[in-house]
């Protein structure tokens, strides 16, 4: 049947990226895994991104854009706290929340971004600890020696 094989291929699709961890040589190829990953994503859904500055989240986010077919240039967020970008299935929101401390986090308005039917991105997601968002999509960088560890996982 149609919709029961369509519903396996989403599954397999989820799980290429579910618990997994990649290693990138080049921002290029951590720009390709985030177009991929972009394919299992679906309005509503909640993508936190962790990891130091540089680890590479901007970028991850840049090659996510493009797997939506966004183009124009995804910079850094951190000096507009939200960017928000337009695709054919939903709108995108990049939240970059390194300025912030759980202290001035609460009147920002972001709730609108979180849950409403796009899809956000959070980097330093730790500023909203407190929202307690269970449902997300976690995508930790760390630095290697020679390149980047990327670690997915899929909370429910
Ligand atoms: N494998 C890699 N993956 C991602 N970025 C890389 C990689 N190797 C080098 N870089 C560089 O590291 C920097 C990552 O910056 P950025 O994505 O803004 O980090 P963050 O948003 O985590 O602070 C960029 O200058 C990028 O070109
Ligand atoms: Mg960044």
């Amino acid at each position: 049947m149609k919709t029961g094989k369509n519903k396996k291929s989403s599954i397999a699709a989820l799980n290429t990226f579910n618990n997994k961890v990649f290693y990138t040589l080049t921002d290029a190829e951590t720009r390709k895994l985030g177009s991929d990953f972009a394919g299992v994503l679906k309005p509503k859904d909640i993508v936190f991104l962790n990891g130091d500055l540089g680890a590479g989240k901007t970028t991850f986010i840049q090659g996510i854009m493009s797997g939506f077919g966004v183009n124009g240039f995804v910079r850094s967020a951190s000096f507009m706290l939200v960017s928000e970008f337009e695709s054919q299935k939903c709108k995108l929101y990049h939240l970059d929340l390194y300025r912030l401390d759980e202290n001035n986090v609460f009147d920002l308005g972001i709730d609108e971004y979180l849950f409403g039917d796009g899809i956000s991105f959070i980097e330093w997601s730790d500023r909203i600890n407190h929202y307690n968002i269970k449902k997300r999509w976690e995508v930790k960088i760390d630095y290697t020696e020679n390149g980047r560890k990327i670690k997915i996982k899929r909370h429910l």
